[in-house]
């Protein structure tokens, strides 16, 4: 085999290339596409049990290789995030969210980055905390004992209007319609893209890229709505009042701001309305932590401002993003060669990095299909093995934002209410952009009865 071999220190290392890649029996011209297609999150479970962290994943013409060892992680997000740009999929993303934080690269990102960065410093979080309770006890209280919900589509709303109302100052419950079916049809899209056999672009005018890109207008009048509605109020100190009164030379201008403010409305309340989600369906399913997060909640006085007040529940969440990780990967493109786990890997390959599976190694994790919040008290896993919010410079810009609203809402939820989930659901996993229930999560509300605590 034509090895090509370094000498460095006069160890002779033998490099390999990408043809000599661990990889799964695949098609001509589709490569690995038929069975990543019937089945993302199995696939890759495969690929990553049978043939090692570092495994071809060819998706039709699209060179790829799947990672999950969390050195190699830490390599190409933190170490070598400059030999890296998006990948080709998250690309796909600009035709919905243009060149927001998300999507944009190099300079343009780096400069908008540090605009927006200061709305999530941790003295700004601990303002938002209050917005997030008030907000959840407002939903709660119209909730009824006894009547079904679908959790997923509750949790939706209430991150929706917590993010609306801290980031941007504005009540946006009147258009929670206008954000969240034309949202599901574009995440419905996507989901289609990833997986389909001949995925077709975003820009090419099919009938189904129709449909999303009038989805994408309706998202569009719902934001021009709510900038408007912004600009009727009194100035406030959120950041949608400073971005439209930041000077001329700094401030966006209309693209931008669109941009940003979609981001931060699409990346900010579905992702944490998914932690949410899975985690109440994991309480529902362990009585004995429901009570332990109630008795940890009634030691404490009314607000809470940080998770440490409520390690317990950040447990909860810790552990619950770790089985059901709202973002179930994440991708990049080499934009130079690279050596990456004894690979020499050319400019243009995309690398698939997958929570799903390194959160469910069991090399990082002992039972690792096993819900146990008590892990998080000494956590014994590698550092990124855990990446729920990615990794490096671009790791979420709302990762304060998004735990603490996460504890809030959950410690409130289950301080009021124990959810009975519907039995006669099957619960399928929808790996789109993010890690959804397909066909929502139906509960009924009980009322907690105050001797059920410890
Ligand atoms: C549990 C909730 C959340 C999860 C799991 C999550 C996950 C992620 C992940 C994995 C990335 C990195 C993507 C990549 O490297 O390609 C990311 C980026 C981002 N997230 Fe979050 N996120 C959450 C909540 C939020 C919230 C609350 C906001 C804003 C209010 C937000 C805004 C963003 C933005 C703007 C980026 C792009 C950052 C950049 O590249 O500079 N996210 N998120």
């Amino acid at each position: 085999m034509p090895f090509d071999t370094l000498l460095t220190n006069r160890k002779v290392i033998i490099m390999l290339e990408y043809r000599d890649l661990p990889h799964e029996h695949s098609w001509p011209l589709l490569g690995d596409l038929p069975g990543f297609s019937r089945d993302p999150l199995g696939f890759l479970t495969r690929l990553h049990a049978e043939h090692g962290p570092v495994a071809r994943l060819q998706v039709g013409p699209i060179k790829g290789v799947s990672i999950n060892d969390p050195e190699l992680i830490h390599q190409i997000l933190t170490k070598q995030h400059d030999s890296v740009r998006k990948s080709i999929d998250t690309r796909w993303l600009s035709s919905v969210l243009g060149d927001g934080l998300v999507t944009s690269e190099g300079e343009f990102w780096k400069r908008h980055r540090k605009v927006l960065q200061p709305a999530f410093h941790n003295t700004k979080i601990r303002i938002y905390a209050e917005i997030m309770d008030q907000l959840t006890k407002q939903l709660l209280d119209q909730w009824r004992p006894g009547v079904e919900i679908d959790i997923h589509e509750q949790m939706s709303q209430l991150t929706l209007r917590v993010v609306a109302e801290a980031l941007f100052g504005v009540d946006v419950s009147k258009y929670y319609e206008e954000i969240a079916t034309p949202l599901d049809i574009v995440m419905g899209r996507f989901e289609e893209l990833l997986t389909s056999m001949v995925p077709i672009p975003p820009m090419v005018p099919t009938p189904a890229n129709r449909r999303a890109a009038k989805a994408v207008k309706r998202l569009d009048r719902a934001l021009e709505e709510i900038i408007r509605d912004r600009r009727q109020l009194p100035e406030g100190d959120d950041l949608l009042s400073e971005l439209l009164r930041a000077e001329p030379d700094v401030r966006f201008n209309d693209q931008e701001l669109r941009d940003e403010l979609l981001t931060l409305l699409v990346a900010g309340h579905e992702t944490t309305a998914l932690a949410l989600t899975w985690a109440l369906m994991l309480v529902a399913q362990h009585p004995e932590v429901a009570t332990r997060l109630v008795a940890e909640s009634r030691q404490h006085g009314d607000v809470v401002r940080t998770t440490k007040e409520l390690p317990y529940h950040e447990h909860v969440i810790n552990e619950a993003m770790r089985l059901y990780p709202p973002v179930w990967g994440i991708g990049r493109e080499l934009i130079r060669d690279a050596d990456i786990g004894g690979y020499h890997f050319t400019r243009g390959t995309q690398i698939f990095f997958c929570q799903w599976v390194t959160h469910r190694d069991a090399k990082y994790f002992e039972r690792p299909a096993t819900f146990d919040p008590d892990r998080w008290e000494e956590p014994k896993h590698p550092r990124h093995a855990f990446f729920p919010f990615g990794a490096g410079p671009r790791v979420c810009v709302g990762l304060n934002f998004a735990m603490l609203e996460a504890v809030v809402i959950l410690r409130r939820v289950t301080e009021a209410f124990d959810l009975e989930l519907a039995k006669d659901q099957a619960i399928d996993l929808m790996p789109a952009v993010t890690l959804r229930p397909r066909h929502g999560l139906r509960v009924t509300p009980r009322k907690r009865v105050q001797e059920q605590a410890a």
